[in-house]
């Protein structure tokens, strides 16, 4: 586990066993426990979307701490879909595109921020509150700043706690994994600082979403104009056509404290990871750069992003690379089998194309694994090549995932719900920075990407940081 959680960088073993035992292979975990690693994308497609595999329980615990019972994340079944579908609303293609201006307000921000830097500078404390405004505004339709200052601090010490593995983490979570649920429920009200991060972010999550629905509910009332852009505003004024999928006020507060998180370093890591890939690759970012501009023609707010080749081969190779959740557990909820595209030998020399699991059997979904197979990917799948995406090499094969074939948003019914909220988020950044800025590796040692709770950049010291050479280009 320690080989396969703590490496630097991420999958310096992981990527190694994919090579020698292939797509699907067991380890044994902490306290003996046997564990599968399955990177073959029919058995990904058949875990992810089978009622007989569910989230591991530590998983859906430290969820449900987190985000309380009510969120969409810690719903299953009927329930699950009932939400999502309610919610659905607000991350259609369609109401995305209507949150463009205020991804285009954040970026102009982070180049304002960027300005003023001359010698190397940490690219990451400038994304993580951009991507919290991005969706602040566009969800809550408010400025982060009218969240409150308490509300923005525990957020920082929730990025911070974030930021952290250990081996007594992994064996934490080993040990988490056996107890019952009505531990963790307890587990809120503990005297640590985890603890008192997650209850403060729940109640401020709580009060201050409270208080932004009750104002939107009260400007309905008094007839006053509500504005329709943001996630809020659209779940508040739902369809008269169709009030079959309208969430109830307890709905839409439950989702803050998740949507807020999930979206924030999810989103400022990738944008990290991508600036790095381009300030080593320094030929590729000059053409992208001159994509940028020749599509950005005379009206510079209406960029036409989904016909813009090398910024979208870009966002795909990025995200290939870098998977927010590179390897999240599965546990079967009865004695199944799990499919396989490609048969396997075992020990005793059979060939099967089924791998009988017991109920209880934990399966890792190794998807950073996944998106280095060669035979999907095309060769050297460890290289940064966007080109892959548009020399036709890519064999899409089963579809898996939501983006590009990507696992990085997940698959299945509980596929990340910010996926085209997160895409154009990015898209409109990028233009903005790489337009404007080029970007260069500083000397010294460079980060690497490290799993966390997610995947980050990480210096040798073992903090989260991206340090780029930026320099103005227009
Ligand atoms: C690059 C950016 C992002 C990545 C890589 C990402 C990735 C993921 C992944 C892997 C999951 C599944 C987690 C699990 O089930 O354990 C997820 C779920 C989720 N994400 Fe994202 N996410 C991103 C951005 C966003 C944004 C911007 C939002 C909202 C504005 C968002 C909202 C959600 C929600 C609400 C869920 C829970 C969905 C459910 O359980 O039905 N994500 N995301």
């Amino acid at each position: 586990m320690r080989q396969l959680i703590l490496s630097s960088p991420y999958g310096a073993h992981e990527f190694k066993w994919l090579d020698v035992y292939g797509t699907v292979y067991a380890l044994k975990g902490c306290f003996g426990q046997d564990r599968l690693m399955v990177a073959d994308p029919h058995a990904l497609q058949h875990n992810l979307n089978s009622p007989k595999f569910g989230r591991a329980p530590i998983l859906d615990n430290t969820a449900s701490l987190l985000f309380g019972e009510g969120s969409v994340i810690t719903a299953s079944g009927s329930e699950h879909r009932r939400l999502r579908s309610a919610l659905n609303v607000g991350f259609t293609a369609a109401a995305v595109r209507g949150y463009e201006p205020v991804f285009k307000r954040v970026a102009e921000k982070i180049v304002d921020q960027l300005k003023g830097f001359f010698t190397a500078t940490d690219v990451c404390p400038v994304f993580s509150p951009a991507t919290l405004e991005a969706i602040s505004q566009a969800i809550l339709g408010h400025p982060t700043q009218e969240l409150g200052e308490d509300f923005v601090a525990n957020n920082i010490e929730i990025v911070k706690l974030t930021a952290s593995q250990s081996e007594t983490h992994i064996l934490a979570d080993a040990i988490g994994s056996y107890l019952a649920t009505w531990v963790w429920r307890a587990a809120i009200y503990m005297p640590t600082t985890g603890a008192a991060v997650a209850r403060k972010e729940r109640s401020f999550a709580t009060q201050v979403g409270g208080r932004i629905v009750q104002e939107k509910i009260d400007a309905a009332k008094q007839g006053l104009e509500m504005p329709d852009n943001d996630l809020f505003s659209l779940l508040l004024n739902p369809n008269p056509s169709d009030n079959t999928k309208t969430p109830s006020v307890e709905d839409v507060i439950a989702q803050i404290a998740l949507i807020l998180i999930a979206g924030q370093e999810t989103t400022a890591n990738a944008l990290a990871f991508g600036l790095l890939e381009l300030a080593r690759h320094r030929k590729f970012q000059d053409e992208l750069r001159a994509e940028i501009h020749s599509n950005r023609g005379a009206n510079a707010t209406n960029m036409a992003y989904e016909n813009m080749p090398l910024l979208n081969a870009f966002l795909k190779e990025t995200l290939r690379l870098y998977p927010a959740v590179p390897q999240p557990d599965r546990i079967a909820l009865e004695d199944t089998a799990i499919p396989l595209g490609e048969s396997i030998t075992t020990l005793k020399g059979e060939r099967i194309s089924r791998i009988p699991v017991r109920k209880g059997q934990l399966v890792t979904l190794a998807i950073a694994s996944y998106q280095r197979l060669a035979s999907r990917w095309g060769v050297n799948p460890d290289e940064f090549n966007p080109f892959r995406w548009l020399d036709g090499k890519t064999n899409q094969g089963d579809a898996v995932g939501p983006y590009a074939n990507l696992l990085s948003f997940l698959g299945g019914p509980k596929i990340c719900l910010g996926w085209r909220f997160a895409v154009l988020e990015m898209q409109v950044i990028f233009c903005e920075l790489v337009g404007k800025f080029a970007f260069a590796e500083p000397d010294g040692e460079p980060p690497q990407p490290r799993l966390m709770t997610a995947l980050l950049p990480m210096n040798s010291k073992g903090e989260r940081a991206l340090p780029l050479c930026i320099t103005r280009v227009l």
